[in-house]
């Protein structure tokens, strides 16, 4: 999960930050991973982007296209044709694949973006380790997951760590770069410097629950919604007040809203289930009653708020 608590204004780049990785495999072309492979394309990258079948592959590269659109009228608003050339270039380097030994075999790196579910990431990791070069190095786009955990199927640990882009992806400017104790400084050097070529900040750190982001975003919305269940404020006061008060974009409920409450609530029951004695990842009760009614905020019209009217 990710949240533009600050949506920055389109920060589209063309960097040419110096990175060996090259050929860069995805997998998974949802939300996350056909942002990944638009900003990895556009930004010179060779990009095999891998689908469970050929229709959702034809939707991912669908909206690749329009995307990079988008950041062509931005980018060359006063040269239309130099726009084009740069959708065409872009679209080019984007190969859509549905096997994945075919899809890593000229691989510099790898990076994961499917379901969050750790039992399908290690079945796609045992995998991939059969079929990778010896060289490639592997990533998880995954949020609120253990890297050591995903990496501990395969026998590359020195050559794996954690990705973690923010949602959209060619908007958001940060990057979570983590690494494992295993992570050689090689790999870490490399996951680094291919983070800038594709245009992002890289900030880094340990595997940590919820690295730095989520790890402090999930426990304040967490907050803020247990203030609700106590009376204390009402969502619109809280929400007035975070912005008003703290200069935040968005107040926690409107943002816990938009994130989806069945995707913070199954980031909470992970992370109570693994750490019970942290009093921050108890899951908020309102929530899961939220989410057992079917309103998941934003996407289905109703969450604290009601966005049907
Ligand atoms: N959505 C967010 O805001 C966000 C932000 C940061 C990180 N993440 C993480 O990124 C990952 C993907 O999230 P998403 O929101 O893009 O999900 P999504 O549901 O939009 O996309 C997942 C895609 O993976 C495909 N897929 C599933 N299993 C596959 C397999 N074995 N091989 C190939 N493709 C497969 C699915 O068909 C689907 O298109 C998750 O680990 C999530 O935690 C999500």
């Amino acid at each position: 999960m990710a949240q533009p608590l600050t949506i920055l204004k389109s920060s589209l780049s063309t960097s040419t930050a110096r990175s060996a990785i090259k050929n860069v495999t995805i997998i998974g072309g949802g939300l996350m991973g056909s942002g990944i492979a638009q900003v990895a394309a556009q930004t010179g990258h060779n990009v095999t982007l891998v689908e469970l079948n050929a229709d959702i592959l034809k939707k991912a590269e669908a909206s690749i296209g329009n995307n990079l659109g988008r950041v062509a009228k931005k980018m060359f608003k006063d040269n239309p044709s130099e726009g084009e050339k740069f959708v065409a270039e872009a679209k080019k380097r984007v190969k859509g694949c549905t096997d994945t030994k075919e899809a890593v075999q000229d691989a510099d790196l790898v990076i994961e973006a499917i379901v969050e579910k750790m039992e399908i990431k290690h079945k796609l990791f045992k995998t991939l380790d059969e079929q990778a070069p010896q060289k490639t190095i592997f990533a998880s786009n995954t949020s609120s997951l253990s890297i050591g955990e995903i990496a501990s199927v395969t026998g590359r640990k020195d050559r794996f760590g954690g990705l973690h882009f923010f949602n959209p992806v060619p908007v958001m400017k940060l990057l979570e770069v983590v690494r494992i104790p295993e992570t050689s400084d090689e790999t870490f050097n490399a996951m680094m410097a291919w983070g800038k070529a594709v245009g992002k900040t890289c900030v880094t750190c340990k595997d940590t629950p919820g690295f730095i982001v989520n790890r402090l975003l999930v426990p304040y919305i967490a907050e803020a919604i247990r203030m609700v269940e106590r009376g204390d404020a009402t969502p619109r006061d809280i929400d007035i007040a975070m912005k008003l008060g703290a200069g935040y974009p968005m107040g926690p409920i409107e943002l816990a809203d938009y994130v989806g409450h069945d995707t913070s609530n199954s980031i909470m029951q992970g992370w109570f289930k693994k750490y019970p004695e942290n009093p921050l990842f108890k899951p908020n009760d309102s929530v899961e009653k939220l989410v057992k009614e079917g309103k998941l905020g934003v996407k289905t019209g109703e969450g604290f708020y009601n966005y049907k009217k």
